[in-house]
C-alpha cells in the first residue's frame, strides 16, 4: 500500500467583502447578533464574472505550484461542492478544461460542508491502491448564488471561495485516516432545493434552508464521536495532535469540540470571522492559511473534520 501524503496547498477568497453591518441595511439583524451567536464579522462575495470553477482554479495554480507538480501530471481532480457551475458536467471536469488537464478521471463530491473531506477520503483510497498518482482535491463554493437574502437565519452565515492540495503517491506516512459517515434521516434539516424537481414545494430558485439550532445540537454530538473514532484508529492520544483544522460553521461548535480535545484555542485553526461558512471550501482555505503563515510546519499531526446537510460528517488525521 503507497502513502497518500499533501504536498501542497492553495486557496483563493472573491475580493468583495460584505461585513455584519452591511446586513443591517438590508435584513432585521445587527453585527452583535450575528458575532455572538456565530463568531463572524465578514464574509467574502464572489463577482458576477466569477464561478465556483474559477475560485477552484485560483486555489488549484496555487497548490499545484507549491507542490512542484505540473496540472498535466495530475491523474485525478476531485472536487467537494454544493454550489457547482453546472448540475453537469461537473465542476472538476469543468476545472480539467481550464487548467488544461489531460484525461484524467475529475469528478464532483456532494456532501455539503464535509464534501472536501470527502473528497480527501476518496482521493486517499485512490491513491492507496494504486489508482493514482497525483490529485488535486478541492474545496469550493458560491454559497451567495444560492442563499436567500430574505432569509437572515442563513443569508448572514456562508460566504464564498476555494482551497485546494495536491496529494501525491509518497513513502512518508501523510494521511493517516480518513473516516466518512452520514445519515439521511436528518434530510429536511439542512438542504438546498433542487428547481429542477422541487418547483411545486419550494419556489423555482435553489436556495438553502438550515433549522440552525436543531443542526447545533447534532453537529456538536456527531463531531466529539468522530474525534474519539479518529484516536482510536491510529491509537493516539488527544496530546498527539498539533493542529485542529475544524470546518468553520460556529465558534462555539469549534470551542466544544476543541474542548473534548483538550486543545488551547491557540492551536485551533480559525477562519470564520473574517470568511463565515464557506461549506466545502472552509478546511482547506484554513489549512492553507495555516501553512503559508508558517504555524503548520513539515512533521505536524492535523485533525480535520467536518459537518454538514445530510447530514454527513467526517475527519482526517493528517501528518504534513
Ligand atoms: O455548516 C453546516 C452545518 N451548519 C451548522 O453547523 C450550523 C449550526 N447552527 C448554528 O450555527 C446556529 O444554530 C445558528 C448560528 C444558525 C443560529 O443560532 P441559534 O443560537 O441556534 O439561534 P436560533 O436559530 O435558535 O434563533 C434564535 C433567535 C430566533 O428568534 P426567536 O424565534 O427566538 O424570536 C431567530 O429568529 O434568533 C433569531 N435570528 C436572528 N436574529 C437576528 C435568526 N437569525 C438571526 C439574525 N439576526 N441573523
Amino acid at each position: 500500500m503507497l502513502n497518500a501524503k499533501i504536498t501542497g496547498t492553495g486557496s483563493y477568497l472573491p475580493e468583495k467583502i460584505v461585513t455584519n453591518k452591511d446586513f443591517e441595511s438590508i435584513i432585521d439583524t445587527t453585527d452583535e447578533w450575528i458575532y455572538a451567536r456565530t463568531g463572524i464579522k465578514q464574509r467574502h462575495v464572489i463577482a458576477k464574472h466569477e464561478t465556483t470553477s474559477s475560485m477552484a482554479e485560483m486555489a488549484a495554480n496555487q497548490a499545484l505550484e507549491a507542490a512542484g507538480v505540473n496540472a498535466s501530471d495530475i491523474d485525478l481532480i476531485i472536487i467537494g461542492t454544493s454550489s457547482p457551475d453546472r448540475v453537469f458536467p461537473s465542476t472538476a471536469c469543468i476545472l480539467q478544461q481550464k487548467l488544461g488537464v489531460g484525461d484524467c478521471a475529475a469528478f464532483d463530491v456532494q456532501a455539503a460542508c464535509s464534501g472536501f473531506i470527502y473528497a480527501l477520503g476518496i482521493a486517499h483510497q485512490f491513491i492507496k491502491s494504486g489508482g493514482a498518482t497525483k490529485a488535486l482535491v478541492i474545496g469550493a463554493e458560491a454559497n451567495s448564488r444560492i442563499l436567500d437574502y430574505t432569509d437572515r437565519s442563513t443569508c448572514v452565515i456562508f460566504g464564498d471561495g476555494a482551497g485546494a492540495v495536491v496529494v501525491e503517491a509518497s513513502d512518508e506516512q501523510g494521511i493517516m485516516s480518513t473516516h466518512m459517515h452520514s445519515d439521511g434521516q436528518y434530510q429536511d434539516l439542512l438542504y438546498i432545493n433542487n428547481p429542477i424537481k422541487d418547483q411545486q414545494q419550494d419556489g423555482d430558485k435553489a436556495h438553502m434552508t438550515m433549522h440552525g439550532n436543531d443542526v447545533y445540537k447534532v453537529a456538536v454530538k456527531t463531531l466529539s464521536r468522530i474525534v474519539d473514532e479518529t484516536l482510536e484508529a491510529n491509537g493516539m492520544k488527544k496530546s498527539d495532535i498539533d493542529w485542529l483544522i475544524p470546518h468553520q460553521a460556529n465558534i462555539r461548535i469549534i470551542s466544544s469540540v476543541a474542548k473534548k480535545l483538550g486543545m488551547p484555542m491557540e492551536k485551533v485553526v480559525l477562519t470564520i470571522e473574517n470568511q463565515g461558512n464557506t461549506s466545502a471550501a472552509s478546511v482547506p482555505l484554513a489549512l492553507d492559511l495555516a501553512v503559508r503563515d508558517g504555524r503548520i510546519k513539515k512533521g505536524d499531526t492535523i485533525l480535520m473534520e467536518a459537518f454538514g446537510g445530510g447530514f454527513v460528517w467526517g475527519s482526517a488525521l493528517v501528518r504534513m
